[in-house]
């Protein structure tokens, strides 16, 4: 075959087997095997590489785009100084995933603004980088949809579709009130993804609080014994990361009502215990 011909055949069959990447390279790598610059091995590893990496980064995006994150954060965005109890080698330690690969849950407890929601969404990104399907969610809105479903009579696959993910992280534990539907419908996700899959929680309450917020102590002790098995707690204490940065801007600081205040303080302690 002429020439010409199998390099027109070359820009029609790239494309038409998906290789838009290696076909938009081709030219280049075409000139420089020709130079004899660099051996023709490492011309094609790098063309195919490149293949590679553009399909990684396009599956990746589409992984965090079906998360609905509600924001993007990053591990390289949090500052550790600001946090010290925050150890930068646990947060290193399940970024490498493995937390995931074994099906064990994460719990990040913490006081407002210290940055739960951060290290969730950044992890969760992590995940999507790895290749995990990842599901963010605040836990009251979970659980409103489960609701919604069984009103409706499609619980059990509402159920399915919202556990299908290999990671589940479940934001706002705590914050608001649930009532007993509510709380059932949780013991049904935990339960659901129990040694199965893994399950991220944030909250502003101390385990010792969950009974209330459950509104049932035995159905809490349930639910956490599940959470609890195969699972890491991050404790943070300390400032409000939102705090800092209103009073670097010189905005005068809300004053923290007294009953809510209280809560923190308690939840802290028995952290510390
Ligand atoms: N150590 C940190 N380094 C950099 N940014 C931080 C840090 N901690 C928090 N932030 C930022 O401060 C803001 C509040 O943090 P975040 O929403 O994660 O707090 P939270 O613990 O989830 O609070 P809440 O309990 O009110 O939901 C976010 O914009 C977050 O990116
Ligand atoms: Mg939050």
């Amino acid at each position: 075959m002429k020439g010409s011909l199998a390099y027109e055949r070359l820009h029609a069959n790239l494309p038409a087997l998906n290789l838009a990447t290696v076909e938009r390279g081709i030219d280049v790598a075409l000139e420089n095997g020709a130079k004899g610059a660099h051996p023709l091995t490492e011309v094609f590893d790098d063309l195919v590489d490149r293949e590679v990496k553009t399909r990684q980064a396009l599956s990746t995006e589409t992984r965090v785009r079906l998360a609905g994150f509600p924001v993007r954060k990053r591990l390289e965005e949090f500052d550790f100084e600001f946090q010290p109890s925050v150890d930068p080698t646990l947060i290193q330690e399940l970024a490498t995933m493995r937390f995931v690969h074994n099906a064990e849950n994460v719990i990040l407890v913490g006081p407002a603004g210290v940055g739960k929601t951060h290290l969730a969404i950044a992890l969760g990104m992590e995940a999507a980088r790895a290749g995990f399907s990842v599901t963010f969610m605040s836990a009251s809105r979970a659980l409103g949809k489960l609701r919604q479903a069984m009103d409706r009579g499609l619980l059990e696959r509402t159920l399915r579709n919202l556990c299908r993910s290999r990671l589940l992280i479940l934001d706002e534990i705590g914050y608001l009130p649930w009532d007993r539907t509510m709380a059932h419908l949780f013991f049904r996700i935990v339960a659901n993804r129990y040694e199965r899959a893994s399950t991220l929680f944030t909250s502003n309450k101390a385990f010792s609080e969950w009974g209330e917020v459950l509104g049932d102590p035995v159905l809490a002790a349930a639910v956490l014994d599940r959470i609890l098995h195969h699972s890491t707690t991050v404790n943070i204490r300390g400032e409000s990361y939102r705090l800092r940065v209103r009073r670097k801007a010189g905005t005068p600081t809300p004053v923290v009502p007294m009953e809510s205040k209280e809560r923190v303080d308690a939840s802290t302690r028995e952290r510390r215990r």
